[in-house]
C-alpha cells in the first residue's frame, strides 16, 4: 500500500472528510462562482458590486462545534475549509487585503473559531485556497479559467507580486491557526505561475502537512478526482494517493437555494467506489449565510453515517485486493482473514467470484449482519466458459438495501 512514512500518513487512516465551501456567495445562494459565471455571461458584474455582499455577511448561527458534531455523526474524520475562493474574499483575519471576514457585520475570524474547535477534538483541519483571485489587483486575469477575461480598470497584473501576496497569506494560514493537516489548492498552474517554493514554504511551516495536486507546481502528494459518477465497469484501483471530492448537491459547492440533492443510494455507492479503490472521499456541504448547514444536507449526512459505520470495517485498514475477480460489478478489499465484496452495481441477488474457488467459513451482509447462502459450484455460465467451480454467494437482500451501497463480508480460514 502507498505510504509516505511521515506525518502525512494520517490521510490513509482517516479516509472520509468534510469539505466546506463557505463565503459571501452563500448570501445569494446561487453558486460559489457567481462572480465568475455572471461575467462569463457578459453581465459585467464588477468586483466592487459583488464586494457589497460583505456588508451583509452576518452568520450569527455559525457554530463550528455543531459542524463537527454533524461531521462526526456522518463518520467524517477531517475537514477542509475554503479560506478563499475565486472571489478573493478571505474567511480569516488577513493583513493582506481588507476584503475579509473581519470587515463584515459579523466581524469575527471564522477560521480561528473553526481551528479552535478542531484543535479541541483533534480533528484534522485542512485549508482550501483558490489560486485564481478575481479581487486581488495583481492577479494576472486573462480568461484562463475562473478569472476575468482581462485585467479590470485599475489592476496591476503582476504574477510575481501575486505570488508574493499568496506567500504572505500562506504564512498567515500556516502560522496562526495551530496544526494545519492539509493544504488544498484549487485552480493552479493554468495561470502560468510555476513556483515550487510556495509548497516548500507550506511544508516548512507545517511539517507533515499533506498537499494536493492543484497548486503552483506538479509535486502534490495526492490526486483530486472530482465528481466522478458511478463509473462503468470495470473500475480500476487507484495507484497513487487520491481523494475524490463531491458535494451533497449536484449543482453547486457553495450553498444553493434550489439545490438538487443527491440520493443516499447514489452517494453511498459513490463513496463505496472510492473507498474500495483505495481512495479517500471528501464530501462537501455549503453552509448558508447564517452559518448553518442546509437541513437537507444534515439529513443526508445522518443517513450516510448510519450506513457508513455499519460497513466501515471493510475500508479502514483494509487494502484493495489486487487479485480481483472476473466480475465487473464488484471491487474487493481484504483485511486479515476477510475479503470484502463491494457491490458497485447490484443487479441481482447473487454474485459469482471467479476465480475464487474456496468456500468461506461465513458469508454475511455487512450492512445487516444477515447470513448468505454460499457454495463453490458449477454455474450454468461457467460450464460454457471453463467448466470450473467458483464461489457463489446468493440471497443478498438487494431490494431491501436499494437505498444504500452493499458490502459483503467473507471470512476464510486462510485467505484464498
Ligand atoms: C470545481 C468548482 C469549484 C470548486 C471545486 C472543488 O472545480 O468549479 O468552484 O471549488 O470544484 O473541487
Amino acid at each position: 500500500m502507498y505510504r509516505f512514512n511521515d506525518g502525512r500518513d494520517w490521510f490513509f487512516q482517516k479516509r472520509f472528510g468534510l469539505f466546506i465551501h463557505w463565503g459571501l456567495y452563500s448570501i445569494n445562494g446561487w453558486h460559489e462562482q457567481e462572480l465568475f459565471r455572471m461575467n462569463q455571461m457578459g453581465k459585467n458584474l464588477r468586483r466592487e458590486e459583488y464586494a457589497l455582499l460583505a456588508s451583509r455577511f452576518n452568520p450569527v448561527k455559525f457554530d463550528p462545534e455543531r459542524w463537527l458534531d454533524i461531521a462526526q455523526e456522518a463518520g467524517m474524520e477531517y475537514i477542509c475549509f475554503t479560506s478563499k475562493h475565486i472571489d478573493g474574499f478571505c474567511m480569516w483575519d488577513t493583513g493582506e487585503t481588507d476584503f475579509n471576514i473581519v470587515n463584515t457585520p459579523y466581524g469575527k475570524d471564522v477560521l480561528a473559531m473553526l481551528a479552535k474547535a478542531c484543535g479541541k477534538r483533534d480533528f484534522p483541519l485542512c485549508i482550501y485556497y483558490s489560486v485564481p483571485d478575481m479581487y486581488c489587483r495583481h492577479f494576472p486575469n486573462g480568461g484562463k479559467g475562473y478569472d476575468y477575461a482581462a485585467p479590470q480598470p485599475g489592476d496591476e497584473p503582476d504574477a510575481k507580486k501575486y505570488a508574493g501576496f499568496v506567500r504572505a497569506q500562506v504564512r498567515e494560514l500556516c502560522t496562526r491557526y495551530g496544526r494545519i493537516s492539509g493544504f488544498w489548492w484549487d485552480g493552479g498552474l493554468r495561470h502560468g505561475i510555476y513556483d515550487e517554493s510556495i509548497n516548500e514554504l507550506v511544508r516548512s511551516l507545517q511539517p507533515g502537512i499533506i498537499i494536493n495536486n492543484r497548486g503552483f507546481d506538479n509535486k502534490g502528494d495526492f490526486e483530486t478526482p472530482e465528481r466522478n459518477g458511478l463509473s462503468g465497469v470495470p473500475v480500476k484501483f487507484y495507484t497513487k494517493p487520491a481523494e475524490h471530492c463531491n458535494s451533497v448537491g449536484e449543482q453547486s459547492w457553495g450553498y444553493r437555494k434550489n439545490e438538487d440533492y443527491f440520493s443516499l443510494g447514489y452517494l453511498s455507492r459513490s463513496m463505496l467506489q472510492d473507498f474500495a479503490r483505495g481512495g479517500n472521499y471528501l464530501l462537501n456541504v455549503g453552509p448558508g449565510p447564517d452559518g448553518t448547514f442546509p437541513e437537507e444536507a444534515v439529513t443526508l449526512l445522518r443517513g450516510i453515517g448510519s450506513w457508513y459505520f455499519r460497513v466501515k470495517e471493510s475500508f479502514t485498514g483494509a487494502e484493495p485486493a489486487r487479485q480481483s475477480v472476473n466480475n465487473g460489478k464488484v471491487l474487493l478489499t481484504r483485511k486479515e482473514n476477510c475479503l470484502y465484496v463491494h457491490m458497485l452495481n447490484p443487479e441481482s441477488t447473487g454474485v459469482t467470484l471467479d476465480p475464487i474457488d474456496v468456500l468461506p467459513l461465513k458469508a454475511t451482509v455487512l450492512n445487516t449482519g444477515e447470513v448468505l447462502e454460499k457454495a463453490v459450484e458449477l454455474m450454468p455460465w461457467t460450464s460454457l466458459k471453463d467448466g470450473k467451480k467458483y464461489l457463489h454467494v446468493w440471497n443478498i437482500p438487494v431490494d431491501k438495501l436499494s437505498n444504500e451501497a452493499i458490502v459483503l463480508k467473507l471470512e476464510f480460514d486462510i485467505l484464498p
